[in-house]
C-alpha cells in the first residue's frame, strides 16, 4: 500500500494515558471522575500534549476497574455519564486535544447482560458468544491452559455443566470472536463511539481474541521466553496470537477508515518478539500503533534500550510506526523501575522518550517523575494482588492519584476526603514544579514544544551513533542528535559539534558543542548539529 501522502495526526502526536480514578476528583467521593479531565484540560494543553487515553470508562462492577466492562454503550456512573463525556470531547476539541478511549474485546465482565443469558441455559440465544467446553471425562477442565492471572482459564458453571473459558479473572469470561454476532456487535460499538467523536481506541489485550476452534493442549516453555512471559508457565500458542485475529483488526481497520480524519487503533499488543508485533500493523491494513513491551521491560542500559529500539526499526517495514511508552496501569512507574527514584536519570529517559521515532505515550505523572507509592496491605485494591497474595506486588503503586499540589487532598480531591488509593509521601507535585526551570515538568514540556518544531525529531529518520560505552548517541534526520549517559560518571563524546538545544541538566541549555559533548552521570542533551 502506498505511503498517505498527509502524515496522519496520530504520528505527529504525544498522547497521554490517563487512568481517570486516578487524575482528579471533582465530587469528592475520593474517585477521580470525566468531570475532573475537563477541569484539568488547561493544565493538559498547556503541557502541550495532542491526544488523551482514557483506560476504560464504560459501565462496569470495577472487579478489574474497568476492564470487566457490563454495557459498552453507556459510562461508568463512579466516572460520570454520557453527556460528561460528550462535554470532556467537546471541550478537549476547543483545546486541539484528541480523546482515545479503551475498549475491551477479548471478554466482558460476568455481570454483562450477555453473559447473564448465556450462563442461563446451554440453549440461550448469547451461549454462543462465549467460549464454552465440556469437562473432561473425569470432570476436569477442557485443556492445560492458564490464565494470566493465576491458575486454570476455564470455571466450571456448575448449573449448565459446561465450563467457561477465562484468559484473566473468573470474572472476565472471553468472548467468542468466531461468533460473526460479536464481529458485527463490536462494528456497533466502534461507530457509536466514533459517531460521538472519539478519535480512536486503545485495544486490550489486541492478540488474545481469537482461539484454536479446538481448543489444542498449550506447549511447555522452549529456552527462549522473555522471563515476563514464562510467568505464564507455557507457550500459549493455540489460546493467543492466533492468525485469524487479523482478520478483526483489517476489518475494525476498515471501520476507522469510514472517518475523516481516520481513528486511530493502538494494540496492546503484550508480546515479546519484535517481528510478531511488526505484523500487527499489517501492511498498514491492521492497527496503526501498537505498544513495545521489549522496550517497556528492557533494563536501563545504554545497551539494552539501543538493542531494543534497533531491533525495533529493523523489525518494522517502512509503512509501520513505532509507539512508546515507558510505564503504564500495569506496570512499576519508570522513575521507580529504571531510575530507582533518581529524578536526574528520570529526566534523562524522558529525554529519550520523546526524542526516538515513533509517537510517545506518557503516563499521567511521567512528567513529573512521580514514583510508584508502596500501597500498604489493608489498602490495596488490585484484584490481582487479592488473587495471587505474596506472588504479586499489584499495580496499585503505579495507580495512585495524581499529585497537583502539597496538602490534605493534594489538589486531586477534596481536603477531608479520603482518596481510593494513598498519595504516599511524596514532596512531587505539579504545582511546585511548574514555576521550576529545572523540574521534570518543565523538562517535560519543552520537549514536547521542541518535538512540535523539530521535523527531525517528529518524522526524521534514526540511526545510533558510535560512543563510548554506557552511552547511547542517535541521530534523528539531517541534523539533530540525542545523547544519553547512562554511566554514574560524566563522560566526554567526541565527534559531536553544534549546539545544545535542551538538555536534562537545563543548566547546558544552549550551549556550544565545539567538538566535544560532556555529559554528567545519567544526563542527557538533544544538539542540533552544524552549529548555529
Ligand atoms: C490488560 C489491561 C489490564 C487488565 C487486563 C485484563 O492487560 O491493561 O489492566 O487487567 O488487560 O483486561
Amino acid at each position: 500500500m502506498a505511503e498517505p501522502s498527509v502524515i496522519p495526526w496520530w504520528r505527529d502526536a504525544v498522547f497521554y494515558q490517563i487512568y481517570p480514578r486516578s487524575f482528579q476528583d471533582m465530587n469528592g467521593d475520593g474517585v477521580g471522575d470525566l468531570a475532573g479531565i475537563i477541569r484539568r484540560l488547561d493544565y493538559l494543553s498547556w503541557l502541550g500534549v495532542d491526544a488523551l487515553w482514557l483506560t476504560p470508562i464504560n459501565e462496569s462492577p470495577d472487579d478489574d476497574f474497568g476492564y470487566d466492562v457490563s454495557n459498552y454503550y453507556g459510562v461508568n456512573a463512579v466516572l460520570g455519564d454520557l453527556e460528561t463525556l460528550d462535554r470532556l470531547l467537546q471541550a478537549a476539541r476547543q483545546c486541539g486535544i484528541r480523546i482515545i478511549l479503551d475498549i475491551v474485546p477479548n471478554h466482558t465482565s460476568d455481570r454483562h447482560p450477555w453473559f447473564v443469558d448465556a450462563r442461563r441455559a446451554r440453549s440461550s440465544a448469547h451461549r454462543d458468544w462465549y467460549v464454552w467446553a465440556d469437562p473432561k471425562p473425569d470432570g476436569s477442565p477442557p485443556n492445560n491452559w492458564r490464565s494470566g492471572f493465576g491458575g486454570t482459564v476455564w470455571a466450571l458453571d456448575a448449573a449448565t455443566g459446561q465450563y467457561y473459558l477465562h484468559q484473566f479473572l473468573p470474572s472476565q469470561p472471553d468472548l467468542n470472536w468466531w461468533n460473526p454476532d460479536v464481529r458485527d456487535e463490536f462494528d456497533r460499538i466502534l461507530r457509536f463511539w466514533f459517531d460521538r467523536g472519539v478519535a480512536g481506541f486503545r485495544i486490550d489485550t489486541a492478540n488474545k481474541l481469537v482461539k484454536d476452534a479446538q481448543l489444542r493442549d498449550n506447549l511447555p516453555l522452549g529456552p527462549t521466553e522473555h522471563p515476563m512471559e514464562r510467568r505464564l508457565g507455557q507457550r500459549p500458542v493455540w489460546s493467543s496470537n492466533r492468525p485469524e485475529v487479523h482478520d478483526i483488526w483489517r476489518r475494525w481497520r476498515a471501520v476507522c477508515r469510514e472517518y475523516d480524519p481516520e481513528r486511530v487503533l493502538v494494540g496492546e499488543t503484550w508480546l515479546f518478539d519484535l517481528e510478531t508485533v511488526a505484523s500487527y500493523y499489517g501492511d498498514d491494513d491492521e492497527l496503526q500503533l501498537n505498544f513495545n513491551f521489549p522496550f517497556v521491560y528492557a533494563d536501563f542500559t545504554a545497551s539494552a534500550l539501543r538493542e531494543v529500539v534497533e531491533r525495533t526499526e529493523a523489525a518494522f517495514a517502512s509503512n509501520h510506526w513505532p509507539a512508546w511508552t515507558a510505564s503504564n496501569h500495569d506496570v512499576s512507574r519508570f522513575p521507580t523501575r529504571w531510575c530507582a527514584g533518581d529524578t536526574r536519570r528520570a529526566s534523562m529517559a524522558l529525554v529519550m522518550l520523546l526524542t526516538l521515532r515513533g509517537t510517545p505515550f506518557l503516563y499521567y505523572g511521567d512528567e513529573l517523575a512521580m514514583a510508584d507509592v508502596a500501597v500498604p496491605p489493608d489498602r490495596t485494591a488490585d484484584p490481582l494482588a487479592h488473587r495471587l497474595p505474596g506472588q504479586f506486588r499489584g499495580r496499585d503503586p503505579e495507580r495512585t492519584p495524581m499529585l497537583w499540589e502539597r496538602g490534605p487532598g493534594a489538589g486531586f480531591t477534596a481536603p477531608g476526603a479520603e482518596p481510593w488509593l494513598p498519595f504516599g509521601d511524596s514532596v512531587l507535585s505539579v504545582e511546585s514544579q511548574r514555576d521550576d526551570p529545572g523540574s521534570p515538568l518543565r523538562l517535560c514540556r519543552d520537549l514536547i514544544k521542541l518535538r512540535r518544531l523539530s521535523g527531525d525529531l517528529r518524522s526524521g529518520d534514526f540511526a545510533s551513533l558510535d560512543t563510548p560505552d554506557g552511552v547511547w548517541a542517535y541521530r534523528r534526520g539531517a541534523r539533530t542528535v540525542v545523547v544519553l549517559n547512562f554511566r554514574d560518571e560524566e563522560v566526554a563524546v567526541p565527534g559531536l559539534s553544534g549546539r545544545v538545544l535542551i538538555a536534562s541538566n537545563r543548566g547546558h541549555d544552549g550551549a556550544d558543542v565545539p567538538g566535544v559533548l560532556r555529559l554528567g552521570p545519567g544526563e542527557g542533551a538533544v544538539l542540533v548539529s552544524g552549529g548555529r
